[in-house]
């Protein structure tokens, strides 16, 4: 393990497309579970797009050491009841994507976001990555936090995530989230992942009530 040093944490934007890519692709999409599952751990055009339009938002937060190195990303973005948050099968360039984007349509299928009237716009959790380097040093809880503090700032009355990691859920949970639904991948028909190669089979997707009144506690 190389040594670790003092960080900032702070929101990204887009001139830290390139950084975020490379990050994302070293040590996001070869670690991920679905990624893992259906055997897809390159960046495609369409992941590519998403990572951009995160960016954008503002709503994509980081960490940085004083070298300026990259070593924690969560990419966030927002759904609106107008506009559908399920991934388009059909942008996908090949069957591992297809099933990458099946898998997380079904997870997102159990939850009925807008259920709750008072819910008009949501901040949706993407991805969240840390540096092996850094494991373990509530990075990724913190990063979390500050995603409430932006998404409360931006408007939003819920957030919501499809965790993949038992470590995010659990982080998760112990920041208030509250676990909505459970897709079990032994229960799923379709064969879309080999089960063989994740380290964990219950995706939870996780919401979280934002208030306007929620103080801020991750001082970005
Ligand atoms: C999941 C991930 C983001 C966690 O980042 P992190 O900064 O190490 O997480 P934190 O330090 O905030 O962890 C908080 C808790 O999670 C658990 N945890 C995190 N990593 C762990 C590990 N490698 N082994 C055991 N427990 C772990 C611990 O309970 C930890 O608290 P503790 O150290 O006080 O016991 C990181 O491991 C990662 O990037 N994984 C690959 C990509 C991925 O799966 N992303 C999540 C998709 S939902």
């Amino acid at each position: 393990m190389s040594k670790v040093s003092p960080l900032k944490h702070l929101v990204l934007g887009p001139p830290d497309l390139h950084d975020v890519m490379k990050f994302l692709a070293k040590y996001y999409f070869t670690r991920e579970n679905i990624r893992l599952g259906v055997g897809f751990n390159t960046v495609s055009r369409n992941d590519e797009e998403i990572i951009q339009h995160c960016l954008e938002l503002g709503v994509a937060v980081g960490s940085r050491e004083q070298t300026g190195r990259l070593v924690g990303v969560i990419l966030c973005c927002f759904i609106t009841a107008d506009s559908s948050w399920y991934s388009d099968e059909t942008k996908c360039t090949s069957q591992a994507e297809v099933a990458a984007t099946r898998i997380v349509n079904m997870a997102k299928s159990l939850v009925d976001l807008f259920e709750d009237p008072t819910v008009k716009k949501v901040l949706y959790l993407k991805a969240s990555c840390v540096h092996p380097d850094y494991a373990r040093q509530g990075i990724c809880k913190k990063l979390l936090e500050m995603c409430v503090d932006l998404g409360v700032e931006r408007g939003c009355q819920m957030a919501v995530g499809v965790t993949t990691s038992t470590y995010v859920q659990n982080i998760c949970l112990e920041l208030g989230y509250e676990n909505r639904a459970t897709l079990d991948l032994n229960e799923v028909k379709e064969s879309l992942l080999d089960l063989s190669r994740v380290n964990n089979t219950k995706f939870i997707v996780i919401t979280k009530h934002l208030s306007p009144n929620h103080k801020v506690i991750s001082k970005i």
